[in-house]
């Protein structure tokens, strides 16, 4: 191997261990939810990765020529945090959906929703207002801010505009269309965010509010 080709080949090793991983999910029969809705919704959370992928991809390649480029690469900039908010949230929310559904055991998170809210049904109940009385498309969400230690209900439009900048996802809601009228007719909202919490394992949230306790 020369020179040159040893060179290209450390800078593909580094392109590839940089490169973002689907994750590979494994989703039960849902109520209400058809296993045709998360075929094709996890075709999208795939173009969310390749897409993460490509935008760092073409950065590297425009950084070359950074001042010629300085346009582009602002945008790709830009869209960055549309494509990998995209892939995050949806990995949080397809790992609601595997196992089965499991309720929200007592102590944790339970405790905390209950201290901020009064009782868990308080906190749903608003929860759910919020999802589907929040115009547009987005994310309903539930975080816990490590700074401040509380939760926070929170919407997140498109995929990136409204994450809380020292929060850490504990529940993650899609309410983009593709999540539904296939199932419900588009004024059925309230019922898929019905299915979705009937179908929620709440053990990946109980993980994730761990993790932002560690
Ligand atoms: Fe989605």
């Amino acid at each position: 191997m020369c020179a040159k080709e040893h060179i290209t080949s450390i800078m593909l090793k580094v392109r590839c261990k940089n490169m973002f991983t689907e994750k590979i999910f494994t989703i039960p029969t849902l109520k209400g939810i058809s296993a045709k809705t998360i075929e094709e919704h996890l075709k999208l959370y795939s173009g969310y990765v390749k897409n993460a992928n490509l935008v760092l991809s073409k950065i590297e390649e425009y950084v070359k020529e950074a001042e010629t480029n300085a346009y582009a690469l602002g945008e790709l900039h830009r869209r960055f945090s549309f494509e990998f908010n995209g892939m995050k949230n949806h990995e949080y929310y397809f790992s609601h959906l595997e196992g089965e559904s499991l309720p929200l055991s007592e102590g944790g998170l339970k405790n905390e929703i209950e201290r901020t809210w009064g009782s868990f049904n308080a906190w749903l109940a608003r929860f759910k207002i919020m999802a589907a009385a929040t115009r547009g498309i987005g994310w309903a969400m539930l975080s816990y801010d490590k700074q401040t230690k509380r939760l926070i209900t929170h919407w997140v439009d498109e995929q990136h505009l409204g994450h809380l900048v020292t929060t850490q996802p504990i529940l993650a809601l899609d309410m983009w269309e593709h999540s539904y009228v296939a199932d419900y007719s588009p004024s059925g909202k309230k019922q898929y965010i019905e299915d979705f919490f009937a179908n929620l394992n709440w053990s990946s949230c109980e993980k994730n509010y761990q993790s932002a306790l560690s």
